[in-house]
């Protein structure tokens, strides 16, 4: 299965207002389709203040306005299933708004119905806030202060108690109801918190309190009531794990405490950094390729991974593990070697036609709250022109800008001046082109779907890493009963030559795929970033 994710504010544009929307999406679920795709994971839709984009959510049973209605959504949802794909929303419950009626009420006094929705102390502990400052914020009304793991706009709810676990039961049981096939749950590894939140490291910035509110003591629990929802409809829970460790990985994904289907790790997005995009650090194959290979050994034959590159917290793939001036061919290259690998592929919007970062001229312009955080606290007294490079390298508001559908004005996102900046790009790089391109990065894609979607082996197979110590090839096999498949991909912007692992040396070949034009399959000198899947004998 290849799901798609959709951030929608900048996926398109329908009703001419310069915001993506329902509308747009719904426009254009044929060309989603099109790519091969059996589900979409939609991003939040829900009124939001946007502090954080969605991820602040004021009401939980309903549509922002900018992107449409619950009639606009529902006839989404039935189309997406009359082409034959599946549809799983975004559930954000470490946190609401603080705008959310919830909190509102929540603050007015501890003999208030909502008093313990949040959570509230008389004193902070040392925590930061992975978004702003520390971790709690005092409130006048209440007297106290409340924890924010992220902003300041998004308090952290307090699932101890379980009138807010019923509160999530029913928020899950109005989409299910509705028909949506399940939930990818945001930062769900952090909903309980360690009894009593004890001080973090204090010489761990950022995130110091993260192992008290990681992984805590009730989360198992939790997340089984979860699950009893879920099984009810029979949908699918994957969760995000941010630091999640194989073992804690598997933790929630088998066993008694099995409670998610799948989840998203992050090991792999940090060949080049440490925690954050914004702590940097040069590219290091070996470390992609460590976490790449640590997770398919581990998870083989006990859960599933999820195969992700990009999606709308991390800058442009190309920009951070290809290269710029090899757009096309490193683009292409870094989709077979994470495609063909055992696992649930996700593509995110844009990341198919090989978009890149925007480069904007000032902070102001950015529209992110951690780029702008980050911004301010790290390397403060570095030249401007050197934190204006490492905003660039590292925001997620690369991922953000508006999807390049055409080379007309504003990238046919949208009639109307977009609300973000189009990256100036789009006349090269944009779908109409790369759809009259048979060897374009899209048309890649969709050739790396079919395949998947088409050969047992490169779903159930076996996984493999060779030559781990390469710091220029990533190969990797797939073997399932007597089908043998070997994927070679070129991480160097200089041609390489390859050897061949002893057991394939010698043997009757076919060259599957590749991202160049008349490649020998018997000549194992590759070119720049060059790709190539083979079906051994
Ligand atoms: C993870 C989401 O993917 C991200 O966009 C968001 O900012 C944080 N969780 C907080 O909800």
């Amino acid at each position: 299965m290849t799901f798609y994710q959709i951030w929608v504010r900048s996926f398109k544009d329908g009703n001419g207002d310069g915001i993506g929307d329902l509308y747009g999406v719904y426009e254009k679920l044929d060309y989603i389709k099109s790519l091969g795709i059996d589900g979409i994971w939609l991003c939040p839709v829900y009124p939001s203040p946007n502090a954080d984009y969605g991820y602040d959510i004021s009401d939980y049973k309903n549509i922002h306005p900018d992107f449409g209605d619950l009639a606009q959504f529902r006839k989404v949802l039935d189309r997406v299933h009359e082409l034959g794909m599946k549809l799983i929303m975004d559930l954000v419950v470490n946190h609401t708004s603080d705008e959310h009626p919830w909190f509102l009420e929540s603050r007015k006094g501890k003999d208030n119905p909502y008093s313990d929705y949040y959570i509230w102390r008389d004193k902070p502990n040392n925590w930061d806030s992975l978004f702003e400052g520390k971790a709690w914020e005092y409130d006048e009304v209440r007297g106290q202060y409340y924890l924010h793991i992220f902003s300041k706009k998004q308090p952290d709810l307090n699932m101890d108690n379980p009138k807010v676990r019923e509160e999530v039961k029913s928020i899950m049981r109005f989409w299910l109801d509705m028909g949506v096939d399940g939930f990818r749950e945001d930062v769900i590894n952090f909903i309980s918190k360690k009894e009593g939140l004890p001080d973090g490291l204090p010489f761990i910035p950022a995130v110091n309190g993260m192992f008290a509110y990681k992984d805590g003591p009730h989360i198992h629990e939790y997340l089984a009531e979860f699950r009893e929802v879920c099984n009810e409809y029979d949908c699918i829970q994957i969760g995000e794990g941010p630091m999640t460790t194989v073992k804690t990985a598997l933790m929630y994904m088998t066993g008694k405490t099995k409670s998610l289907d799948m989840m998203f790790s992050f090991d792999h997005m940090m060949a080049d950094c440490l925690y954050t995009e914004y702590i940097q650090r040069p590219f290091s194959l070996r470390k992609l390729k460590r976490a790449f290979s640590k997770w398919q050994y581990a998870l083989n034959g006990r859960a599933w991974n999820t195969l992700y590159l990009e999606n709308h917290d991390h800058p442009r793939i190309i920009n951070r593990y290809g290269s710029v001036y090899f757009r096309r061919e490193s683009g292409t290259m870094l989709a077979a070697a994470y495609i063909f690998q055992q696992g649930t592929v996700f593509i995110y919007q844009g990341q198919e036609i090989g978009m890149t970062n925007i480069r904007l001229r000032d902070i102001d312009d950015y529209m992110d709250i951690s780029s702008k955080t980050n911004f301010s606290k790290y390397h403060i007294n570095d030249p401007l022109d050197e934190r204006m490079k490492r905003i660039y390298k590292s925001s997620r508001d690369s991922s953000r800008t508006p999807m390049q559908w055409s080379g007309l004005r504003y990238a046919g996102f949208s009639t109307a001046r977009p609300w973000f900046k189009v990256n100036p790009n789009y006349h090269e790089v944009n779908v109409a082109a790369e759809e009259n391109d048979p060897d374009s990065i899209l048309n890649f894609y969709r050739k790396c779907v079919w395949l998947k979607k088409h050969c047992k082996t490169l779903v159930y197979g076996s996984y493999r890493e060779f030559y781990p110590k390469s710091h220029r090839i990533y190969m990797y096999e797939r073997v399932y009963n007597d089908s043998r498949w070997l994927i070679i991909c070129s991480f160097s912007r200089l041609p390489a030559e390859v050897k061949l692992p002893p057991e394939y040396e010698g043997r009757a070949r076919r060259l599957v795929l590749c991202n160049y034009r008349g490649s020998d399959p018997y000549d194992m000198h590759l070119r720049p970033y060059e790709a190539r899947v083979y079906k051994f004998r």
